[in-house]
């Protein structure tokens, strides 16, 4: 049972995802929640769902009380933010900030013990998902083990990517349902063509998720030359649909990498 305090600066859409993670996790039940009181409504929605969560009066308070302190502002104004506070040298600050270096943000504090980038999706809050870290920290890895698959990055470019990555979310959720939306316009209901489909993706996932990724290569493969499967992999790759998926992400990191400040 953990039973540290976890701070948090910016009250969000993440914060609270993570928050309802910790909440939800029977392994951290110890731990002790103190969030910013900007955004006072999402901050005391926490503090009156869960008896850990309290809301503290400043940032300030947060990181006084707090052992690990999570940084999770929008990175326009995250420098103001943290130029204010005083950090303590046995801190540990996680910067969620998707687009800030990790030496950029340590310019803006006092020293810390330990400084740490990660990006966790909203997924956290189910308890899902993957956790991308940099650098390891055995201890970090164990806590939010709890709450989805930390994959730790050997090099801080590699969040970047990992970031990138993340872009392909709407697209992909638009692959699933215009093959749902096809099977309802030949002829099956709509729940059941959403029902199907769904399901269909699910197992899909599920065969090639247990960290076996060598076998992607062959389920990527293996098909019968001339069946079905074969006759739209044909089709999507000779109009060079998989390589709009590469281009995409291309154009994602490019942008990514603009918005560095
Ligand atoms: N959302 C995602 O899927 C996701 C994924 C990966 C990383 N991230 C990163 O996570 C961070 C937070 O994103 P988000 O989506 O949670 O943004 P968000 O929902 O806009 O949350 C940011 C929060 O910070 C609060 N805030 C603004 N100024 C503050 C101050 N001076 N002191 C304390 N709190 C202040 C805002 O309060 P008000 O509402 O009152 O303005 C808001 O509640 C960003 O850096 C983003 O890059 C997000």
């Amino acid at each position: 049972m953990s039973s540290k305090t976890l701070g948090f600066i910016g009250t969000g859409v993440l914060a609270s995802s993570i928050i309802h993670g910790i909440c939800g996790a029977p392994k951290l039940s110890g731990t002790r929640i103190v969030v910013s009181p900007r955004n006072a409504g999402r901050a005391s929605e926490l503090a009156s769902m869960y008896r850990n969560v309290t809301v503290a009066s400043s940032n300030q308070e947060v990181l006084d009380a707090s052992d690990w302190v999570a940084i999770s502002v929008v990175p326009a104004v995250a420098e103001s933010v943290v130029r204010e506070l005083l950090f303590r040298p046995d801190h540990t600050v996680i910067s969620v900030l998707a687009t800030k270096r990790l030496d950029i943000v340590n310019s803006w504090m006092s020293p810390v013990a330990r400084l740490f980038r990660m990006v966790p999706m909203p997924f956290i809050a189910r308890g899902i998902g993957p956790i991308t870290l940099y650098p390891a920290d055995d201890e970090i890895e164990k806590f939010f083990g709890n709450l989805g698959r930390v994959i730790v990055m050997d090099e801080e470019p590699q969040v970047e990517l990992t970031n990138a990555i993340t872009s392909v979310t709407n697209a992909t959720y638009t692959v699933i349902e215009t093959v749902a939306n096809w099977g309802e316009k030949n002829g099956l209901p709509r729940d059941k063509a959403l029902d199907y489909t769904i399901s269909y993706f699910e197992a899909m996932l599920s065969q090639i998720s247990d960290g076996r990724s060598s076998d992607l290569a062959r389920f990527v493969e293996e098909r019968t030359p001339g069946g079905l499967n074969d006759t739209v992999m044909r089709l999507i790759t000779s109009r060079g649909g998989f390589d709009l998926w590469a281009e995409g992400l291309d154009a994602a990191i490019k942008k990514s990498r603009a918005d560095y400040l």
